[in-house]
């Protein structure tokens, strides 16, 4: 199995039908676990609105924030290709607006790319980036920025005319110049459909089996939350319950007068 080490791994990956795995990652402690344990690609999701703070949405992730959990995620896998999210209205106002925001996160966090959400209204912004070397990773289904839009965190694309405009999108995000395309919450055979049609590699989260690539969220994957058990969602771990184990053994040890023992106080 190969490593994926830059960008034109993401071609070679799909042209010789080796799956990339990607994770989203946010701190530090977690990007040297996952570049330790050979994911190929990090994503800094705005689902750091979520996950950890706590937010409903994304909608309140600010460029700060992204830049911050970046970097530091970038400093614990120097050597993992890294994407960062482009947050809510960074990069809706104008191309000029755009262009300094996403020359912030490029310059401040060392990311090999940004991913945007959206798909033919956002042609402009994806041509400016790539021209200004900045690599794009598209986003298409479930777009969380746009759930007021969309009316809730549901499977895009199951009717024909939504289907249709996923697939003009994903064509017309390839052409205007996008190296990857994120797949959320779709059908799995408009999936492997747009998959199969696309030069470029898809990257799937509840998008079923056929797409070049799999993301999940790392708190999912670890299972931080028992309450969050979505259908696409397999749990690698349950961290829930191994953390809550030992802070109540901790709590109850402290409390007993039993930590510290003797082997951890200095003499
Ligand atoms: O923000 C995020 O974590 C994402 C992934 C779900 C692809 O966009």
């Amino acid at each position: 199995m190969q490593r994926l080490k830059n960008i034109n791994d993401f071609q070679k990956f799909k042209n010789e039908k080796q799956p990339i795995s990607m994770i989203t990652c946010y701190d530090f402690a977690f990007a040297r676990l996952a570049e330790q344990a050979g994911i190929d690609c990090l994503l800094v999701g705005d689902s750091l609105g979520n996950v950890v703070a706590g937010y409903g949405t994304t909608i309140p992730v600010t460029l700060d924030q992204m830049i911050y959990h970046a970097e530091i995620v970038r400093r614990g896998a120097p050597n993992t290709f890294l994407v960062c999210d482009l947050p809510f209205m960074s990069y809706h106002v104008s191309i000029e607006d755009t262009m300094r925001n996403c020359g912030r996160v490029m310059k401040e966090t060392g990311s090999n790319a940004l991913k945007l959400e959206g798909g033919r209204d956002f042609r402009n912004v994806v041509e400016a980036l790539v021209k200004a070397s900045i690599p794009v990773m598209g986003h298409l289904g479930l777009t969380p920025q746009s759930v007021h839009k969309l009316g809730g965190f549901t499977v895009q694309g199951r009717d024909e005319d939504k289907r249709r405009i996923m697939l003009e999108d994903a064509k017309m995000l390839e052409d205007a110049g996008a190296f990857s395309l994120v797949l959320e919450m779709v059908p799995e055979a408009l999936a492997r459909e747009i998959s199969e049609s696309l030069t470029i590699p898809t990257i799937g989260i509840g998008a079923g089996r056929y797409t070049d690539g799999q993301v999940l969220v790392i708190n999912d994957l670890l299972g931080t939350d028992e309450r969050y058990n979505p259908k696409y969602l397999k749990k690698y771990a349950n961290l829930a319950k191994i953390v809550k184990d030992a802070i109540t053994r901790y709590d109850a040890e402290v409390k007993e007068g039993k930590f510290p023992g003797e082997e951890n106080t200095f003499k």
